[in-house]
């Protein structure tokens, strides 16, 4: 007897899409707005899907309150108001894309999530375009 948990929590970022191997045109031609080089910001909107059993002693798949602070911990505290190409270690050599946001999110919370549990990320870089990790 599956059953889903979300957790939606938001933050405010700046980033630029860039990928350093390609020319200024090109990049321009790619990422249009999203490349410019003094940076911009989004909304980011998160989703944290966690599935599994329910337990029948707590009658929780895991307590809403360990995974709103394994949020913290791993997302808001590292890129609520931040550069994610300047200031965030995971982004250094990563394009802060919605689906790369999503996979780093995903693999960062993973390692602290109990075991048993699957989890979903869907990272919302405005109303209408959001990533999901895994597919
Ligand atoms: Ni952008």
């Amino acid at each position: 007897m599956k059953t889903a948990i979300i957790r939606k929590e938001h933050f405010n970022s700046a980033h630029r899409l860039n990928n350093p191997n390609w020319s200024e045109a090109r990049n321009k031609e790619v990422f249009g707005k999203c490349n410019n080089p003094n940076f911009h910001g989004h909304n980011y909107d998160l989703e944290v899907k966690v599935v599994g059993e329910v337990n029948p002693d707590t009658g929780y798949v895991m307590d809403v309150k360990i995974l709103k602070d394994l949020i913290k911990k791993n997302v808001l505290d590292k890129y609520d108001h931040k550069n994610l190409n300047l200031d965030v270690d995971d982004f250094k050599l990563v394009n802060p894309t919605a689906e790369n946001i999503a996979r780093v999110v995903y693999d960062n919370i993973l390692n602290d999530l109990p075991e048993g549990l699957e989890l979903t990320i869907r990272i919302y870089e405005t109303e209408r375009n959001f990533a999901e990790y895994p597919a």
